[in-house]
């Protein structure tokens, strides 16, 4: 029998159904199926098919919503490692994040590293709006994508706040205390504020897993969701604006 040749194999797996039914265009070496290729395939199409040289000069954006968005996934990655051990309970939260500290293999790097991305993200989101702002580029076409911004950094802040009083120490008990009685100071829903903060009427069980599910589903769920339509937006407004 003879051989084929490894030209024959490449040309037959090329024209099998299969591999046709995933990539649908051949090499990108034109215009056209360079465009094709990227907006039809799942994940090129996140990537814009042209995007002008001035908006990607560093020194135009200095990769702040990006680096925003790398220490989210950080974030994820390292928050869903240290689920695996934290558990949201008065008797023993505190005591778990000491042990992960000190006891569980790569906790203390776990730990750190979510520490410090959040930091991090609290930092670089503050100075990619800052840099929105001074290049102008909250104008028209991009003043919704502007608002969804906000949100963003009001969750950010929203994330970073629940984080602080999960390992349940005398930092995270004043932090909730102050933020319960200033949430509390609302005119005419004070009390009912200082309820639903606290879901209870003293700092207690409840108040750690409302904060909990907060910081773990909830706002995380919603930042994604919020992130999506920041990142569609960038696109739909002609990608990102370029330097005057
Ligand atoms: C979780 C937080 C955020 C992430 C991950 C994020 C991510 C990004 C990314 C990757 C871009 C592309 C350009 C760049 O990197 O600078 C961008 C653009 C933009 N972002 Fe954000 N962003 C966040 C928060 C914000 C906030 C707080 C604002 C303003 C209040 C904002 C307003 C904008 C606007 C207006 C653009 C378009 C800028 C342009 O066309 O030059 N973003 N964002």
């Amino acid at each position: 029998m003879r051989v084929p040749t490894s030209t024959q194999v490449s040309e037959f797996v090329r024209n099998s159904r299969l591999w046709r039914s995933i990539f649908r265009y051949s090499y990108p070496t034109d215009r056209r199926n360079r465009i094709m290729t990227v907006a039809k395939n799942v994940f090129l199409h996140l990537h814009p098919n042209f995007v002008p040289r001035g908006a990607i000069r560093v020194t135009y954006t200095w990769c702040l919503g990006g680096l925003s968005f790398m220490l989210f996934l950080i974030l994820t990655v390292t928050g869903v490692l240290l689920m695996f051990y934290y558990v949201p309970s008065v008797t023993r939260a505190y005591q778990d994040i000491k042990d992960l500290e000190t006891v569980v293999t790569f906790g203390m790097l776990m730990r750190n590293m979510h520490r410090w991305s959040a930091h991090g993200m609290v930092i670089t989101v503050f100075l990619h709006m800052c840099r929105v702002f001074y290049t102008g580029s909250y104008k028209p076409p991009r003043e919704f994508n502007w608002v969804v911004g906000v949100i963003l950094f009001v969750l950010t802040l929203l994330l970073s706040f629940t984080g602080y009083l999960l390992p349940w120490d005398q930092l995270a008990f004043w932090a909730i205390t102050v933020g319960a009685t200033l949430g509390g100071a609302a005119p005419l829903l004070g009390p009912q504020v200082n309820l639903l903060l606290l879901a209870d009427y003293e700092i207690s069980q409840n108040t750690l897993i409302r904060w909990y599910t907060l910081h773990v589903i909830a706002l995380p769920l919603v930042l994604s969701l919020f992130l999506a339509v920041h990142f569609w937006r960038v696109r739909q407004d002609g990608g990102i604006s370029q330097p005057l």
